[in-house]
C-alpha cells in the first residue's frame, strides 16, 4: 500500500513536465482593459474629442446610430466597477484617461478639476483594492480643437501631448506605476470611414504615425527628466496583427513581411528598433514617391537628433492581439494615385474558412499570438511585453461560450510564447471588462466579461459566463480542462 501511495504521489509531481506547461509564470499579472470614451460616457463634464464632432454631422457613421454620452456611464458608476475588478480578482486595470475630460479644450491652460476628481477617485479606489492601476493617456478621444489644427498630422501635437502628460504625471503620477502615452493607430488619416475622415492615405497617414511617436518619445523622456523619483514604467501600444504569407513563395513570403514592417514595424522600429522607420518603408514610399511625381519620399523623415531622441524610448510595449491575415504579393503600379496600400504592394485578406466573432474583421486566430510575439522578440531584442488587450465580440449573451473558447486558445498559445519561444511577456489584459460603445459599430458588437443593459438607466452590470472562468483561471493562475465542464 505504501509503496503504491509513494508511486501515485510520484506520478503527480511529475504530470506537469510531461504535459504541456498549463502554469503561469509566478509573478505573471492578470488584468481587464478599457478605454476611456468607451465606457465613461459623463459627457456633459468633458470637453469635445473628434468623434463625438463627427457624430454630430451624421450620426448614420455609427452603425446603430447610438454615441457615446452616457456610454457605461462609469464616470458616476466606477465604484461598481471596481467592483467587478475584485470580484475577478485582477492584478491590474488598464483604464485610459480622457484628454478632453481633463483640458476641455486640448490646451494646457485651463485644467477641469472634476476630471481630476474623477480619475483620483477611480485610482485611489482601485489601489485601495491592491489593483494596479495601468494607465492609456491617449486612446483615440482627441479634443476637436486640436483636431481643427490638423490632429496628429501638425508636429506641434506631440508638444501639446507632452503638456497634457506633465499635467498627468503631476496629478498622479505618484500612484501609477504603469503608463501607457498611446494606444496607436492611423484611424481616419487614411480612409474616410473614420473620423477624422481625412483620407489622405500615404500621405495623413504617415504624417500621424511620426508625430505620434515623436508625441510619445516627447513624455518617455519628461517623465525620466522631471519626474524621475516617480519611478513609473512607460510604455507603447501597437496593434499587433500577425500576417502570414498566402502561399511559401518567395514573393509572397516578402509581401507578408513588407506587410508587417508597414503595420507594425512602422511604429516599433522608431521606438523599439533603430530610431528610423523600417528600412524597405523607407524604400518603398521613396521609389514610389519618385514615380508619381514627388520631389521627394512622401514618407517624413526622422533627422538624427529625433532618431537618438526616440530610439530605445521605452520600459515596455504593450501588443493588442485579436486576428491574423493573409498576404498576396501584387503587381507594381504606375499611376499617379497614391496609398499606403499602394507603397505596400500586398494583398491582405483573411480565409473565409476561419472561425469567426461577430465582428468581421476578428478571425479566431490563436497561432498567430505566438507567431507575432515571436517576431517582436526577433527583431527588437526581446522587450519586456504586456498584452493589453485581446477579446472576442459577439451579441451580448451571457453564457458567452465562444469568448471562453477564444480565451482559452489565446492563452494557451500565450504560454506556448512564454515556455517555448521564451518572449517576456509579463502580464494579460482581456478586451474588455464591460460592454460598451465600441466606435463605429456602437452597441451591436459586445466585447465585455460582464454585459450592461444599455436600455437601463442605472446600467446594471451582470456577469457572463467568461467572467466566472477567467475569475476562476486568476485564482488558480493555470488553464485546466475542468473548467469547461463546470461553466
Ligand atoms: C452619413 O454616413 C453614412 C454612413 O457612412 C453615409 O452612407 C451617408 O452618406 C452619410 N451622410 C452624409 C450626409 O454625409
Ligand atoms: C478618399 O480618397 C480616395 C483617393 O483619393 C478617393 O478615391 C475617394 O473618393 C475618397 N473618399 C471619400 C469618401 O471622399
Amino acid at each position: 500500500m505504501i509503496i503504491f501511495h509513494k508511486f501515485a504521489y510520484l506520478l503527480l509531481i511529475f504530470q506537469p513536465i510531461v504535459c504541456a506547461n498549463i502554469k503561469f509564470p509566478d509573478d505573471f499579472l492578470f488584468g481587464v482593459a478599457s478605454s476611456a470614451y468607451q465606457i465613461e460616457g459623463g459627457y456633459d463634464s468633458r470637453g469635445k474629442t473628434t468623434f463625438d464632432h463627427h457624430w454630430e454631422l451624421n450620426s448614420s457613421m455609427v452603425a446603430d446610430s447610438s454615441n457615446a454620452k452616457t456610454a457605461c456611464d462609469s464616470y458616476n458608476q466606477y465604484q461598481k466597477d471596481i467592483d467587478l475588478l475584485v470580484d475577478l480578482g485582477v492584478n491590474f486595470y488598464r483604464f485610459s484617461i480622457s484628454w478632453p475630460r481633463i483640458l476641455p479644450r486640448g490646451f494646457p491652460n485651463e485644467v477641469n478639476p472634476d476630471g481630476i476628481r474623477y480619475y483620483n477617485n477611480l485610482i485611489d479606489g482601485l489601489l485601495a483594492k491592491n489593483i494596479q492601476p495601468m494607465v492609456t493617456m491617449f486612446h483615440f478621444d482627441l479634443p476637436k480643437p486640436l483636431q481643427d489644427l490638423g490632429g496628429w498630422t501638425n508636429p506641434v501635437i506631440s508638444d501639446l501631448f507632452e503638456d497634457y502628460a506633465r499635467i498627468l504625471f503631476k496629478n498622479f503620477g505618484n500612484r501609477v506605476k504603469y503608463w501607457i502615452t498611446i494606444n496607436s493607430n492611423t484611424w481616419g488619416y487614411g480612409d474616410s470611414d473614420w473620423p477624422p475622415m481625412v483620407n489622405q492615405s500615404g500621405f495623413g497617414d504617415y504624417l500621424c504615425v511620426k508625430n505620434t511617436v515623436l508625441g510619445h518619445a516627447k513624455v518617455y523622456h519628461l517623465s525620466k527628466r522631471e519626474f524621475r523619483e516617480q519611478k513609473s514604467q512607460i510604455g507603447f501600444v501597437v496593434d499587433g496583427r500577425w500576417y502570414e504569407p498566402a502561399s511559401e513563395s518567395s514573393q509572397n513570403r516578402d509581401a507578408a513581411e513588407r506587410a508587417r514592417e508597414f503595420n507594425v514595424g512602422i511604429w516599433l522600429n522608431p521606438i523599439y528598433g533603430s530610431g528610423d522607420f523600417p528600412a524597405i518603408v523607407k524604400q518603398r514610399v521613396k521609389t514610389t514617391s519618385e514615380k508619381e511625381g514627388f520631389s521627394k519620399s512622401r514618407l517624413p523623415e526622422f533627422t538624427p537628433d529625433e532618431i537618438n531622441f526616440v530610439k530605445n524610448s521605452f520600459d515596455f510595449l504593450g501588443v493588442n492581439i485579436y486576428t491574423s491575415f493573409l498576404v498576396k504579393d501584387v503587381d507594381e503600379r504606375n499611376d499617379k494615385d497614391f496609398s499606403w496600400d499602394k507603397d505596400m504592394k500586398a494583398e491582405i485578406y483573411q480565409d473565409s474558412r476561419w472561425e469567426g466573432a461577430k465582428s468581421n474583421w476578428l478571425k479566431v486566430t490563436p497561432w498567430g499570438l505566438r507567431k507575432v510575439l515571436g517576431w517582436i522578440k526577433q527583431k527588437y531584442n526581446n522587450p519586456p511585453m504586456f498584452i493589453t488587450e485581446n477579446g472576442f465580440s459577439d451579441g451580448g449573451e451571457i453564457e458567452d461560450l465562444g469568448r471562453v473558447k477564444f480565451m482559452e486558445l489565446y492563452l494557451k498559445a500565450l504560454l506556448e510564447a512564454i515556455d517555448k519561444d521564451r518572449v517576456k511577456v509579463k502580464g494579460y489584459a482581456a478586451w474588455s471588462l464591460l460592454d460598451n460603445f465600441e466606435w463605429l459599430v456602437g452597441y451591436t458588437e459586445k466585447f465585455g466579461l460582464y454585459h450592461v443593459d444599455f436600455a437601463d438607466p442605472h446600467r446594471k452590470r451582470t456577469p457572463k459566463s467568461s467572467s466566472k472562468w477567467y475569475k476562476k483561471l486568476i485564482e488558480r493562475r493555470q488553464l485546466d480542462e475542468m473548467y469547461k465542464t463546470e461553466l
